[in-house]
Order: C-alpha cells, then sequence, then structure tokens
C-alpha cells in the first residue's frame, strides 16, 4: 500500500502513517485527483470513513494512504 511505499523508500513526509496503517491517526490522508480516486482498486471500509471524518481538509476524493493496496 501507500505508507509501505513511503517507508521502505525512506520518503520524508513528516509525520505521515503515525499509526503504521492500524487506522488510528489519518496522518496519511491523502486527497486524489478525482479520476485516480474513481479508479482506486478499493473502496474505503466503514473503520477508514469514520477515521477519514477526523481528518483536516477533508474533501470528496479522501482516502487514507495505507488503506489503499
Ligand atoms: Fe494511520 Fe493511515 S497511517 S490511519
Amino acid at each position: 500500500n501507500i505508507l509501505d511505499i513511503v517507508v521502505n523508500n525512506d520518503l520524508e513526509l513528516d509525520g505521515y502513517g503515525a499509526c503504521e496503517g492500524t487506522l488510528t491517526c489519518s496522518t496519511c490522508h491523502l486527497i486524489f485527483p478525482k479520476d485516480v480516486f474513481d479508479n482506486l482498486p478499493d473502496k474505503p471500509t466503514e473503520e477508514e470513513i469514520d477515521m477519514l471524518d477526523l481528518a483536516q481538509e477533508r474533501a470528496p476524493t479522501s482516502r487514507l494512504g495505507c488503506q489503499i493496496i
């Protein structure tokens, strides 16, 4: 998933993925362009949606990066 890409490549994204993908932080919040969002392989789970509700500047095309495989 996108969290693994960040971690495995030592990308410097400040605070990204604080909960290491356990759906308890929302620091991995990403806003996608609509065409990309529509083509993501999966839909958000209830748990992801609940955590997205706490994300800052949530948009209609928001996802949590750690949940995208
Ligand atoms: Fe915490 Fe994604 S890394 S919710």
